[in-house]
């Protein structure tokens, strides 16, 4: 059996200035314990750099942004390119995250190109889906989730997906304090692995890693991660402050 990795991820979104910023990051690379989690922490790009050097050999740390543009260079006035973040030694981008869908337009297509471009500069996606809430009161939410794979991500070659990493995020479960129950959030990830199954055989499914994102917290994340197909979280408000982002990483049983 394939042991997938577990992963905890901090997206910070708009938040912290530089020196609070400076300040977050060495707390918690100071103060974490030696642990199989994966732990990523997706600051705002004015952070990128300084992050980056301060988890530099800290054992299980690694370094996302919070998304790039599509293109290679060119008059893209105030956008990141993945060869810029490549070039300052990023190892993951989120993509499709649902605040740049609903704020940014960012389309299915427009973020399949964005997959494109990530793994073009060996850097690893974290792909997000989910569904807002009148999606799920129609109970719609596994076509709609099917769909943003399908467009986002399945032109993949089997190669390249190994690659990403996958983030169920509810759309009415983020910043909102209502998360989605370990078993909608079970139900769901079980839902996305045997859609992967079905396109890149059981293995790869098996191996993928699905996170939860969406009002996480250090209350709620040992039961989320105690559901056999949730693998860790993505977390925004509880990132911002070390002792509930330490609290989530040590959160698996
Ligand atoms: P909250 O944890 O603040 O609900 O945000 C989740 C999220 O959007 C992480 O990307």
């Amino acid at each position: 059996m394939i042991q997938r990795q577990r992963i905890v991820a901090g997206n910070w979104k708009m938040n912290k200035s530089y020196v609070e910023g400076r300040e977050l990051v060495k707390e918690i690379s100071d103060r974490l314990q030696p642990t199989d989690t994966m732990v990523i922490l997706a600051p705002p790009f004015i952070h990128l750099n300084n992050v980056g050097n301060n988890i530099r050999g800290v054992a299980n740390m690694f370094l996302a942004a919070q998304n790039c543009h599509w293109a290679e260079s060119g008059a893209y006035t105030g956008e990141i390119s993945a060869r810029m973040l490549e070039s300052i030694e990023v190892q993951y981008v989120i993509i499709g995250h649902s605040e740049r869908r609903e704020y940014f337009l960012e389309t299915d297509e427009i973020l399949a190109k964005k997959i494109d471009a990530v793994l073009a500069h060996n850097m690893r996606p974290i792909f997000c889906c989910g569904e807002k809430l009148e999606v799920r009161e129609a109970g719609t939410q596994e076509q709609l989730v099917e769909e943003q794979l399908r467009k986002a991500l399945f032109h993949l070659s089997p190669e390249a997906f190994q690659k990403v990493v996958i983030a169920y995020e509810p759309v009415w479960a983020i910043g909102t304090g209502k998360t989605a129950s370990p078993q909608q959030a079970q139900d769901m990830h079980a839902f996305i692995r045997s859609v992967i199954a079905g396109q890149y055989g059981d293995e790869a499914a098996q191996a993928t890693s699905i996170l939860y994102g969406g009002s996480c917290n250090p209350s709620n994340a040992r039961e989320l991660f105690g559901q056999a197909d949730v693998d860790g979280g993505l977390i925004g408000g509880a990132s911002l402050k070390a002792d509930d982002f330490l609290a989530i990483v040590n959160s698996f049983s």
